[in-house]
């Protein structure tokens, strides 16, 4: 055979490439943000934090030889959203690809629930995701090409044992479905969109003192006897939006230590 163009260490690679990541200034969003810049990307920092979360992720960037811009928005907010977008390629360049991974997580038994709580929670974690792909999308379809991915969680696909979140499952099951439908809606328009699925994972969302008992019940129900470490999403989100996963849309990757085999 003398027709091979295959160069595999070059799939990863993403120079030239410009990613928008929402939750940058914290867990999962911020290191992979991190792990973008690394493999080329330079990146638009999106989180409605107040505290040092968005610098600390750009001074890592810089360090990394890529560049970034820190942008205070809620993804909730449509215009925002837009402006962010319209302010990465104007700063950064055209916009090839992006990560949603803006969300909260709380906790109510289903009878007792407020509707403000349940409202509130799937603003953020499915209409924020709906929001954010607009936005990115409309600026990708116009350059016919971008990936996305979503981060949804195990808990769009299985209930937790002990946690009463019936929002929050239902707000990933939702991210998981409107992702693929998304993917769908754009195969032929050079977009793919996909989720990943972290099991439990070590971000400042259920690492606070008051979780110890939890965190431990976390570790003691996953087949790896662990919770992921923050750095264990970065690989799939790399692979997610590289040309390694050219032919990957509408997909689920479940990263939970093999907590959905049981
Ligand atoms: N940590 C886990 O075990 C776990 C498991 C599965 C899925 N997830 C999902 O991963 C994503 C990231 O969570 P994390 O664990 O890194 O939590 P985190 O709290 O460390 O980070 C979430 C970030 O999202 C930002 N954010 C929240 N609401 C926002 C809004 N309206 N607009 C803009 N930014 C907003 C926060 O300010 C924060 O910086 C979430 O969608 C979460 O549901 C987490």
């Amino acid at each position: 055979m003398t027709d091979i163009t295959l160069n595999a260490p070059k799939l990863f690679d993403l120079s030239g490439q410009v990613a928008f990541v929402t939750g940058a200034g914290s867990g999962i969003g911020q290191r992979i943000a991190m792990g973008l810049a690394q493999c080329g990307a330079d990146v638009a920092l999106v989180d409605r934090r107040q505290d040092d979360g968005l610098a600390n992720t750009a001074d890592f960037i810089t360090k990394a030889g890529r560049k970034s811009i820190q942008i205070a928005a809620d993804v909730t907010h449509k215009v925002s959203l837009i402006d962010a977008v319209a302010r990465t390629e104007a700063e950064l360049g055209a916009l090839s690809l992006a990560v949603n991974a803006a969300g909260i997580a709380n906790a109510n038994p289903a009878e007792e629930m407020e509707e403000d709580q349940y409202q509130t929670l799937m603003d953020i974690n499915l209409k924020g995701i709906f929001l954010s792909c607009q936005a990115e999308a409309n600026a990708m379809l116009k350059h016919g090409r971008g990936a996305i991915v979503n981060i949804a969680s195990m808990s769009g696909v299985i209930v937790n044992r002990g946690l009463s979140q019936c929002h929050y499952n239902a707000s990933k099951a939702g991210v998981i479905h409107m992702s693929k439908s998304m993917a769908m809606e754009w195969v032929g328009r050079g977009i793919r969109v996909n989720t990943i699925s972290p099991g439990y994972t070590a971000t400042p969302m259920n690492t606070r003192a008051e979780m110890v008992h939890q965190t431990k019940l976390f570790e003691e129900q996953t087949p790896m006897q662990r919770m992921a470490n923050v750095d264990e999403m970065v690989g799939p989100a790399v692979f997610l939006l590289s040309d390694a996963a050219s032919f990957v849309t509408g997909v689920d990757l479940l990263v939970d230590g093999g907590f959905c085999c049981w």
